[in-house]
């Protein structure tokens, strides 16, 4: 029987049988059990004393995930509705930007932009790589005399498992007037990021991946330059008005009742990150990365990305074996859930997320089922070749 995720009756009845379940996809993605138990107490006001404390924490700890001085604003909401508010916040109708496009989730900034009528052009690069940064800056340069208000970037593309070098781009780009905006709701506490020294004007990102909590809420990140930008822009806004969100913030107020249980878990979530320490963080998904990568190759596997990313890896579909039938009995023996391709690689890669609250243990589980269930495939490779090779990784 080939399991259909979207099959609930199946997924309940697998559950059921499996009741560890190990969600290794790249979001939303494993909570940990304190951050579980900070987010089962008493709501309390979001007006009240209490919770204006618990926000200035939360404010606090996320000024140095994100790596800046600047503001931080809190939404409920996905990351998409962080990517809309950044458009909607710092442009106006007929505005020229830059998106570069490196996937699914670089589509995303396309359309968006264009939604709000923005003059977008676009700079495509083959899924599966990372932008060269002087294509930008040639991009750019051919645009002078017609002002260039935005470059939109995805820090790590989840689509298609590679990474943009942010800190080059930011070089770039703060030699014009234009603003720098990235996405990175799953490169944030799982891939180095570091806004004010990278020159990153807007930073989105949201709950449910790297800071390890159910998805609700959104993130963004704003420089000084932005809010100067801010002050020009035009486009409607009304609940994603970050210049009021700003105004709340200076008592730890969000605009709007905000999910509250999940701040109580992004506090939570914020103190184990910091306490493992942030470059720690880094590079527990790196060495992880590198694991699994190591482990995918020695079964006979190949790799969608060229750059990658240190928190997904896109794995091509083995000959004659779909994602759905591949996922379905990873889903049904072991009750590991990988995450189908996106977009224009539906059904041709799986994707093995690898972030936020994960350990070795789940990278040899992953690797150990995948094993099985590829033999059972008839899929030619040397048996246990996949987690020696992830095991010397680990070691070393
Ligand atoms: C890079 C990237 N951008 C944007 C999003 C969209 O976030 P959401 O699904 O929370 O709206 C995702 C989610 O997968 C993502 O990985």
């Amino acid at each position: 029987m080939v399991i259909d995720d979207l099959d609930n009756e199946n997924l309940y009845e697998i559950e059921l049988n499996h009741p560890k379940h190990r969600l290794m996809a790249p979001g939303p993605t494993m909570v940990p059990e304190r951050v579980k138990m900070a987010m089962l107490r008493s709501i309390r006001h979001h007006r009240s004393q209490y919770f204006a404390g618990l926000l200035e924490q939360v404010r606090d700890g996320l000024r140095e995930i994100f790596r800046t001085d600047g503001d931080i604003l809190i939404f409920t909401s996905s990351g998409t509705g962080m990517l809309e508010a950044a458009v909607q916040n710092f442009f106006s109708e007929g505005d020229r930007v830059l998106v570069v496009n490196t996937g699914h989730f670089g589509d995303r900034w396309v359309r968006i932009c264009q939604a709000y009528g923005l003059t977008v052009r676009v700079l495509e690069v083959e899924w599966g790589r990372a932008v060269n940064p002087k294509l930008i800056e040639q991009r750019l340069s051919e645009e002078v005399g017609r002002e260039i208000k935005g470059v939109f970037v995805t820090h790590t593309e989840t689509s298609t498992g590679i990474e943009n070098d942010i800190e080059e781009i930011g070089k770039i780009v703060r030699e014009t007037d234009a603003l720098f905006l990235v996405d990175t709701v799953s490169g944030l506490a799982t891939s180095r990021y570091q806004m004010d020294e990278w020159g990153v004007d807007v930073s989105l990102s949201a709950s449910q991946k790297g800071l390890m909590c159910p998805p609700g809420l959104g993130f963004a990140a704003v420089s000084e330059k932005a809010w100067m930008a801010n002050r020009r822009a035009t486009l409607p806004r009304f609940y994603f008005d970050l210049a009021s969100a700003k105004d709340g913030m200076a008592d730890f107020k969000t605009p709007w009742t905000p999910a509250i249980s999940i701040i109580y878990g992004v506090h939570e979530a914020i103190k184990m990150i910091l306490s493992e320490g942030l470059e720690n963080v880094w590079e527990r998904h790196n060495k992880l990365a590198m694991a699994m990568r190591a482990g995918i190759t020695a079964m006979n596997l190949t790799l969608f990305s060229i750059n990658h990313a240190p928190n997904v890896t896109v794995v091509n579909c083995p000959d004659g074996v779909t994602s759905k039938e591949l996922r379905g009995k990873i889903l049904e023996r072991f009750g590991i859930y990988l995450a189908d391709g996106q977009g224009r690689l539906k059904d041709r890669v799986f994707r093995i997320g690898h972030m936020g609250y994960v350990d070795k243990l789940d990278v040899i589980a992953t690797l150990g089922a995948l094993e099985v269930v590829l033999k059972d495939f008839g899929h030619i490779f040397d048996e246990g070749a996949g987690l020696r090779e992830a095991l010397d990784v680990i070691r070393g």
